[in-house]
């Protein structure tokens, strides 16, 4: 948009001022995601507040991104963000709240589907388990066309599950467990073939990491997952370094995403400029191609029209919008979606942890020792500032990192539901909740430990065969 000078703005309609607002809005957002000059983002951001101003001037009402004055429909398709707004994608999580993003204006944006307790017990009707307290505590809270796949599972129809990881480090830290541990629910639960995809290309084109490097992360990483207790039967592994040379069905996939997919398209989904080289630019049909059964011909038996359920954090989405508006054009079913919240970093939770930053979180490859440091000594409390103070007014759970961690890791409703009386009341002090959250992740991290020192090189070596899976099709 060419700058226009205040003076003019007065003689546009409503809708015109909106559209404005709303292109200065996505200028300043590429300005920022080109790392511009600091004046250059300076005068976008001043040209913007100007253009509310007068929005506000003309209308009576706040500017308020995808909501047009008056009767105008305009659909965001969540690429879109204002500067007060949360920032949500593939490599960035940052919020102002201290509770963390939020989630129902992320839906909203996203424009996908709330997790309800009507979806929750069909789930558990169709399968005949307690839900998992992912699903119970809204851990797992958006969805896409999650009821198809109730619906093909009712009427015995098969699907798949795929997820992955990025292997960008040795160690993994608790939250990357979130989406394994809930998948290895889901294929027991269901009882369904799964492919797990380790990206390890796309850290090499991200990161400061040799291939070499990058495919030893993957194998490490495979432990961490394989320690998760998946079924060695039912389970395919996978690095892309890899297994995509190798295999006859998954390049196919990635050049047909790739030819109806224009860069204009994914410059508008992942913000990349024309100075991104051409692996990152090309790299999002590598992590669409896992949606499609026939990119693994062995599992599948060469069918091509298998269903897929890709449970990721609500980040990994911008992927798969771009996967499922590309799936009826190249003749396949769109996956399905199941999203989560991301896991807090230690120090709170306005952003996710970091693989880098070994305070940001606890890792599974800690000692009881360092979790319990690294807990008493970095866990933002939502507590008061003295014992005085806390008896009175009570702590804030919602803040409060320790209690968000319980949410995830104590299995027990109850217990969770008398902690969080008890710290609101005051009754509990930050220490003792914290010593429940160190009492809980120690032995679970243990047990953790203990189950991957059994994985061989030999075991993984099965998970990452390609092969067929004890499935028929
Ligand atoms: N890009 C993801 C990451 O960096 C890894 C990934 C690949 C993934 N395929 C996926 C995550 C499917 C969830 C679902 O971690």
């Amino acid at each position: 948009m060419a700058d226009i000078p205040n003076c003019d703005l007065k003689s546009l309609s409503p809708l015109q001022l909106f559209e404005k607002v709303t292109e200065q809005g996505e200028k300043v957002r590429a300005l920022k995601a080109g790392k511009a000059p600091k004046d250059e983002i300076d005068a976008a951001v001043r040209m913007l507040l100007s253009l509310k101003l007068s929005y506000k001037t003309t209308t009576g009402q706040d500017y308020q991104a995808g909501l047009p004055p008056k009767d105008h429909a305009l659909i965001n398709n969540g690429t879109t963000k204002e500067e007060d707004e949360d920032l949500v994608d593939p490599w960035n999580v940052q919020t102002s709240n201290a509770k963390g993003v939020d989630y129902d204006k992320l839906i909203v944006r996203f424009g996908s589907t709330k997790i309800d307790t009507d979806l929750i017990n069909r789930i558990e009707r169709a399968t005949g388990q307690k839900p998992h307290r992912f699903l119970r505590r809204g851990i797992f809270f958006s969805h896409r066309d999650m009821d198809q796949i109730l619906h093909a599972y009712e009427n015995k129809k098969p699907f798949y599950l795929y997820t992955g990881r990025g292997p960008s480090s040795q160690a993994m830290h608790v939250g990357h467990l979130i989406p394994f541990l809930f998948t290895k629910w889901l294929q027991e639960a269901f009882d369904v073939p799964l492919v797990i995809q380790l990206t390890d290309d796309e850290k090499y084109l991200w990161k400061d990491m040799t291939t070499e490097k990058a495919y030893e992360y993957a194998k490490e990483n495979a432990r961490d997952i394989i320690a998760c207790g998946f079924d060695v039967n039912k389970t395919f592994i996978f690095s892309d370094l890899d297994y995509l040379g190798s295999s006859t069905g998954f390049y196919k996939n990635i050049i047909k995403v790739q030819k109806h997919v224009t860069f204009n398209q994914v410059k508008g989904i992942f913000g990349f400029t024309d100075s991104d080289c051409i692996g990152k630019i090309s790299f999002p049909a590598i992590q669409a191609a896992p949606s499609f059964s026939s990119s693994f011909p062995q599992i599948f038996n060469g069918k091509e029209n298998i269903q897929c359920l890709i449970p990721c954090a609500i980040d990994q989405d911008p992927y798969f919008r771009m996967t499922r508006d590309v799936a009826p054009r190249i003749g396949y079913p769109k996956p399905a979606l199941l999203h989560s919240v991301f896991f807090p970093a230690l120090q709170g939770a306005q952003t996710k942890m970091s693989a880098s930053d070994v305070n940001s979180s606890v890792f599974l490859n800690d000692t009881p020792k360092q979790i319990k440091t690294k807990i008493n000594k970095h866990a933002f409390s939502g507590g008061r500032d003295t014992i005085e103070e806390h008896r009175k007014y009570g702590g804030n759970c919602d803040v409060d990192v320790s209690f968000m961690y319980l949410t995830f890791f104590l299995e027990d409703d109850d217990k969770l539901e008398q902690l969080k009386q008890a710290y609101t009341s005051g009754e509990l002090l930050t220490g003792e909740l914290k010593k429940v959250l160190i009492e809980t992740l120690q032995p679970l991290i243990a047990a953790h430990q203990e189950r991957r020192k059994q994985i061989t090189d030999e075991v993984v070596k099965q998970f990452m065969t390609p092969r067929k899976l004890a499935f028929e099709f």
